[in-house]
């Protein structure tokens, strides 16, 4: 037994076969570890003898696997060092170029065309107070559009009082408490909605929210900008034209609509209006006077107008994006379409 538990040591040529040889041959099963019971039951005079010879054998057998198992290990280890090891002084592959994500082109282009119109860019959290989000907009707790705006809460939803923004609108609250008039900001920026993901929408989106507050401002400000706004994006003929509709912070309010850029309405199978001849773009109107009176303006001296453009569906449309996801799952080659420039 002792011979051929070392005969199986030295033949064991893997870490693996070496495992299973001393399990045969050192194991509880072993001949080794079986005669070392039956010493027990040998007469007294013979024990001494046996004890040496069966202790001695495992003693070798042991030393012998540890050994083996060394010399296993140190060839490995040989091994992967060899199989792994790198010529630093050879030239590298070059990292494929990475491209800007469309969204950040789009966003900077229209802060851009914004700045050259001597607005300033503000900033506010994505996640913003309820009341500053809500309350301050005049959709007050019992406001049935609050309900409409599929808000995410921050836990627990009843009492922490913040939410992730619904809209870019708080951050005109933000701007007016912490501004004197003449105000004129564009915020751009991530709103969240409870919605599920899938070609046209996001529970994600991005918004750029505008603001304009002074002595004497009027509708027609608001117009002139929309069509100054929409001219450096689309093109010098494009005009946008306001639809009456219903928010809460503004009065009057309008769906801002702007003409289709590809057929002006001449062709009923293009593929931006479907012949319709105008796109919607958002919403907006002339800030609500109790708006700017919970933002701390004397709305017998100020009034100013506010609007809200979704940048998703602008994108979609200006570049025949089928699909929201596209948008969203960040994939270079998405990207790369675009260039550096929109
Ligand atoms: N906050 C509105 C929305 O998200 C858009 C809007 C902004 C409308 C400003 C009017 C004025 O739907």
């Amino acid at each position: 037994a002792r011979v051929a538990a070392l005969e199986a040591a030295a033949s064991a040529t893997t870490l693996d076969e070496l495992k299973a040889a001393r399990t045969t041959h050192q194991g509880d099963r072993s001949a080794l570890a079986q005669a070392n019971r039956e010493i027990g039951a040998l007469p007294p005079s013979a024990k001494a003898a046996a004890g040496k010879l069966v202790g001695g054998a495992r003693g070798a057998v042991a030393a012998a696997y540890a050994r083996r198992q060394r010399e296993l290990e140190d060839e490995r280890d040989a091994r992967i060092l060899a199989e792994e090891s790198l010529d630093l002084t050879m030239p590298s592959g070059r990292p494929g170029l990475g491209a800007r994500h469309p969204l950040s082109l789009v966003s900077e282009r229209i802060e851009d065309i914004f700045i050259a119109m001597g607005w300033e860019i503000a900033d506010g959290p994505e996640v913003e107070s309820e009341w500053l989000t809500f309350d301050a907009l005049n959709l007050g707790p019992d406001h049935p559009a609050r309900q409409m705006q599929d808000t995410f809460f921050v836990a627990p939803a009843e009492s922490s009082g913040l939410v992730l923004r619904t809209h870019t609108s708080p951050v005109q609250i933000r701007s007016m408490l912490s501004r004197t008039p003449p105000i004129a900001i564009l915020c751009p920026g991530k709103v969240f909605r409870t919605d599920d993901l899938d070609a046209t929408h996001s529970p994600v989106f991005h918004q750029f929210e505008g603001l304009v507050v002074d002595r004497g401002i009027s509708m027609a400000h608001l117009k002139g900008s929309l069509d100054a706004f929409v001219q450096r994006l689309f093109g010098g003929h494009i005009a946008t034209r306001l639809r009456p509709s219903y928010f809460p912070f503004t009065e009057p309010s309008a769906e801002i609509d702007c003409q289709c850029w590809v057929c002006y309405g001449q062709d009923i199978s293009c593929r931006v209006c479907g012949g319709f001849g105008w796109i919607e773009l958002g919403g907006c109107g002339m800030v609500n006077r109790r708006v700017l009176t919970a933002a701390g303006i004397d709305a017998e001296v100020y009034t100013g107008f506010a609007f809200g453009l979704g940048i998703e569906r602008a994108l979609m449309l200006r570049h025949n994006v089928n699909d929201m996801r596209d948008i969203t799952e960040g994939d270079v080659r998405f990207s790369r379409q675009f260039g550096m420039e929109i």
